[in-house]
């Protein structure tokens, strides 16, 4: 199976035309490629109230007749406790698709970390960025696993900061604004190994990264699509290995 990721799209920032413009152009290079699925990783949307994007959004995603997948960021929903019309264009998550014999794990970050929980500077701000997956969300994906081959989907980056794997430790990441790695991350890598995942997909971050081989998975951040330095990659499911990355 052949997999095209891609992240943290934003279409409608500043009502600025080009994220939406390499949106298209992203979308005609994966058509290209033919995958099986296309997913992405969250904040396909910079406002949630922004009904607009989120219908354009999913236009492009019907009109380019791919299979699609995807899952909220933080930008996709207002409160964590918030009704959003992102399910409503999208989905909702967390939840299990299997596609043949690969289960994608779709994780929901943002909504499984409430409001009460959060640090009162987050609780303050106009905009929430941490995230997490609890117990529960896990024991949901235990129940609807079924495929060999598991794919897990998350928006917070799974790493704290790029690359920061050191004599076999995870450095904590710097404290730079909100955009802070999935909290307990080491408790997620622990459970997807233990679930036979293979690979992650996961967004937030909006720097390029390398992709990370950890305890026999794959991890791939998506990077950012609206920004000049974005990517999207094709995946083998096989491997899991990448087959191509797409710039322009
Ligand atoms: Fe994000």
């Amino acid at each position: 199976m052949k997999i095209a990721h891609i992240s943290d799209l934003h279409i409608g920032k500043d009502s600025d035309p080009r994220p939406l413009d390499r949106f298209d152009a992203f979308l005609g290079l994966i058509v290209q490629q033919a995958p099986d699925v296309l997913v992405v990783s969250g904040d396909l949307v910079h406002v949630p109230e922004d009904t607009d994007a989120f219908q354009t959004v999913r236009e492009r995603l019907d009109l380019s007749g791919l299979r699609w997948l995807a899952i909220c960021g933080n930008h996709d929903i207002h409160r964590p406790e918030n009704a959003s019309q992102f399910d409503d264009f999208f989905g909702t998550t967390p939840r299990v698709e299997r596609i043949d014999d690969v289960d994608f794990l779709l994780f929901d970050s943002f909504r499984d970390l409430p409001t009460s929980d959060r640090s009162k500077e987050e609780q303050s701000a106009n905009h929430m960025a941490n995230g997490r997956v609890s117990q529960s969300q896990y024991q949901l994906m235990e129940r609807q696993l079924s495929a060999p081959t598991r794919v897990a989907v998350v928006h917070h980056h799974v790493v704290p900061e790029a690359g920061a794997w050191v004599a076999g430790e995870w450095v904590d990441e710097e404290a730079s604004g909100v955009m802070m790695a999935l909290w307990e991350h080491k408790s997620f890598l622990s459970w997807c190994s233990a679930n036979d995942v293979s690979l992650i997909l996961h967004g937030h971050k909006h720097a390029p990264a390398d992709p990370i081989e950890h305890d026999g998975m794959l991890i791939l951040r998506g990077s950012a699509a609206y920004k000049e330095e974005g990517m999207a990659r094709i995946i083998d499911v096989r491997g899991p290995t990448v087959l191509e990355v797409l710039t322009f």
